[in-house]
């Protein structure tokens, strides 16, 4: 049994700095996803968290939200649907534009991807300036669906965007803090 998950998972992640440009400190978490122990204890932490109640959906956001999203998802026996960069998904879909920590994007869902009502669960494996979640978490909400919870392995608080986001009545749980 592991005491300290968080611990645990944290020791997990690389730090490659000046990545994708100078001044970022870039959180990697391909050595968590490459060690089979650690992936299996990170992935129960967020079943532990959703098994009950559990959520109609979990949304995953591009790209790297979809890798922890969708073994979620199978996990609780529920939904997965992906939001996606613009231009990738085919059938008619919903936009939103937002600034990132480097540069600006736009995400897309399809329009039948939630039913009204619908409980959802966003999540990323990052959350910088909260962008992103807030731009899927619009997405979810034009289509009807209530997010239950935005969550993410890692938030980086110096950024503001978990406090953005929990003030904009977001309940967020997250595993792992870096400055
Ligand atoms: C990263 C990360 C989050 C987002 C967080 O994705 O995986 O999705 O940035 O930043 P924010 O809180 O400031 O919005 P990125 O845009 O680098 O895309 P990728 O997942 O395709 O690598
Ligand atoms: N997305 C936005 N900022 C990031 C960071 N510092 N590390 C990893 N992904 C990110």
């Amino acid at each position: 049994l592991i005491s300290d998950p968080g611990a645990f998972i944290r020791a997990h992640i690389r730090t490659v700095p000046d990545w994708p440009e100078a001044g970022v400190m870039f959180r990697d978490i391909t050595p968590l996803l490459a060690n089979p122990k650690v992936f299996r204890v990170l992935i129960d932490q967020f079943v532990h968290r959703y098994f009950s109640p559990r959520p109609d959906v979990v949304a995953g956001l591009d790209a790297r939200g979809f890798i922890i999203g969708s073994v979620l998802a199978y996990e609780l026996g529920v939904s997965f649907v992906p939001i996606r960069k613009k231009g990738k998904l085919p059938f008619t879909t919903v936009e939103e534009t937002y600034e990132l920590e480097y540069g600006s994007a736009t995400v897309e869902i399809h329009t039948d991807a939630v039913k009204p009502g619908d409980r959802v669960v966003l999540i990323d494996d990052l959350i910088a300036t909260g962008g992103t979640m807030m731009a899927g978490r619009r997405l979810l909400e034009r289509l009807g669906a209530q997010v239950i919870e935005g969550a993410a392995i890692v938030d980086l608080p110096e950024l503001g965007g978990s406090q953005r986001l929990r003030d904009s009545g977001l309940p967020l749980f997250t595993l792992v803090d870096f400055e």
